[in-house]
């Protein structure tokens, strides 16, 4: 088991004076699917950024781990300049290796860029910049850098946006996998019924956490209603 456990104790976000999330109060056990969902604005990509320390929390997050403490990361939107020149075998190439990707790709990673490339079935656009890719040709690149190196806990959000059914069906085989594994998923979902065939526990989160605990038994339709309405 190589997953990572989160705990979050007490965790308010204040941002521009506003409270975005209050008093949240959440173990992610390792190895298992933990889904987030939730309106629009509860709070959910807020509650990842602060797992991730990109936002000024109160409270606590304790993240526990055995061995590495990899986290792969596909974020919602990539701020990003349409304009930079960059492809997309480059935007691999620089997570890995330390030499700038103008002197070209280093020996030792171009197999891992173009086996990981394949695998997304972004091989024949490795050329292209980043910038011009479509949405869905986006995500299957953000996928690709989150997940090598083998990541400890993979956090999603909503990684489906703009992709297509087969994207997505093999997306979800690489996240089973990964499951399988050990590895800890926290992904935020908004498609409720892959919600209940694939996460093992589900937080509704609207400022406060809703509801939370197995698809299964807590997203009934009265509790859906109430909370998206
Ligand atoms: N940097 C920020 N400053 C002020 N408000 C913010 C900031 N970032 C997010 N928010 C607000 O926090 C709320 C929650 O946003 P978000 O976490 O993105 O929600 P979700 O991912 O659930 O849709 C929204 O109302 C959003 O406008
Ligand atoms: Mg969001």
């Amino acid at each position: 088991m190589s997953g990572i456990l989160i705990e979050i104790k007490n965790l308010t976000l204040t941002l521009s004076n506003t409270k975005i999330l209050e008093n949240i109060n959440l173990t992610v056990e390792p190895g298992k699917i933990h889904c987030l969902v939730g309106p629009n604005g509860g709070g959910k990509t807020s509650l990842l950024k602060s797992i991730l320390g990109q936002v000024p929390y109160e409270g606590e997050i304790f993240i526990s781990y055995e061995k590495s403490k990899i986290i792969g990361y596909v974020p919602q939107y990539l701020d990003f300049e349409k304009t930079l020149p960059i492809t997309v075998e480059d935007f691999l190439a620089i997570i890995y290796q330390k030499k700038p990707c103008f002197l070209g790709i280093s020996r030792k990673y171009k197999k891992t860029v173009d086996e990981l490339l394949r695998k997304m079935g972004m091989y024949e656009k490795r050329k292209r910049l980043v910038g011009n890719l479509s949405g869905g040709e986006r995500q299957r690149l953000l996928l690709a850098q989150a997940i090598y190196p083998e990541p400890d806990l993979l956090i999603l959000d909503e990684p489906f946006t703009g992709i297509d059914v087969l994207g997505e069906e093999y997306f979800k085989s690489v996240i089973n996998n990964l499951k399988n594994k050990g590895i800890t998923i926290l992904w935020i979902h908004h498609n409720l019924k892959q919600v209940i065939e694939m996460a093992d526990t589900v937080t509704c989160i609207k400022k406060e956490i809703q509801f939370s605990g197995d698809p299964k038994k807590v997203l009934d339709n009265d509790k859906i209603l109430t909370v998206f309405s």
